[in-house]
C-alpha cells in the first residue's frame, strides 16, 4: 500500500492549515493510500546546529524526535506539507524539521548515497494559509523553502494551495472551494 505522509506545521490546532491538510488526507485515504499525519508542534525537534555530524554517514547525530521522522520521509510515496505563513515564511516548528534534513543533503551530495531504494521519487504537495495579501509575494519565501525541502528529499513538487484571506481560526470552513480543492489534491496526489 502506498503511503501518504502529512506534515502539519502550525502550532494552532484546528486552524486553517489543519483543516485543509485534513481534507487532503481524507482525499488521500479515498484513493486507498495509507495515511499518517505528523503534528510537528507535538515533537521535540531541535534546530540544526551545523555540527557536520551528518557528513560522515548521512545520519543526524542529534537524538530527538526527528529520528523517527527521517524513516517516514523516506518511506513516503506522497508528502503533503501544511503551514501558516509566519513573517513571510513557514512556521518555526516546521523550519526546524526542514533544516534537520541537512542529513539528506549530506547523504546525497557528500556521500553520493540514494535517498530511496531504486532512486524512487515521492510526490509533494504544499498547503499554506495566510491572513492578508499585500502584493509583496506573500507565499514566495515559503514556496522556495518547500521546493528546496522536496528537492533534497527526491520529491517532485506537484502542486500547491496558497490561500490568503484566512486569519481567524476556522475561517477556512467558509471557503468550500478550498476544502474541495484540498480533498481533490489529496485524492489525486499519487497520480500527479
Ligand atoms: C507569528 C505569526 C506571524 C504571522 N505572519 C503573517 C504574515 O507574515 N502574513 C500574513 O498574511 N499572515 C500572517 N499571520 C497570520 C496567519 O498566517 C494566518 O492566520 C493563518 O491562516 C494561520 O493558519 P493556522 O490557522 O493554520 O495556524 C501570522 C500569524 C502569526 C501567529
Amino acid at each position: 500500500m502506498k503511503k501518504v505522509l502529512g506534515i502539519f506545521g502550525s502550532p494552532r490546532p484546528h486552524g486553517n492549515s489543519d483543516v485543509l491538510l485534513d481534507q487532503a488526507m481524507k482525499g488521500a485515504e479515498a484513493s486507498n493510500a495509507d495515511v499518517e499525519k505528523i503534528i510537528v508542534r507535538d515533537l521535540q525537534i531541535a534546530p540544526c546546529n551545523s555540527c557536520g555530524g551528518c557528513f560522515e554517514k548521512g545520519v543526524c547525530v542529534i537524538g530527538d524526535d526527528m529520528q523517527a521522522v527521517y524513516s517516514r520521509l523516506v518511506d513516503a510515496h506522497g508528502i503533503i506539507v501544511a503551514t501558516p505563513i509566519y513573517f513571510m515564511g513557514v512556521s518555526a516548528q516546521l523550519k526546524a524539521l526542514i533544516d534537520r534534513c541537512q542529513a539528506f543533503w549530506a547523504r546525497k551530495y557528500i556521500l553520493n548515497l540514494p535517498i530511496r531504494e531504486n532512486g524512487r521519487f515521492a510526490k509533494g504537495f504544499f498547503i499554506a494559509t495566510a491572513a492578508r495579501d499585500d502584493g509583496e509575494g506573500l507565499f514566495t519565501g515559503a514556496v522556495k523553502t518547500i521546493k528546496s525541502f522536496f528537492h533534497v528529499l527526491d520529491t517532485k513538487y506537484v502542486g500547491n494551495i496558497l490561500s490568503a484571506g484566512l486569519e481567524e481560526k476556522g475561517a477556512v470552513q467558509k471557503r468550500q472551494e478550498l476544502l474541495q480543492q484540498a480533498f481533490d489534491a489529496g485524492r489525486q496526489l499519487l497520480e500527479l
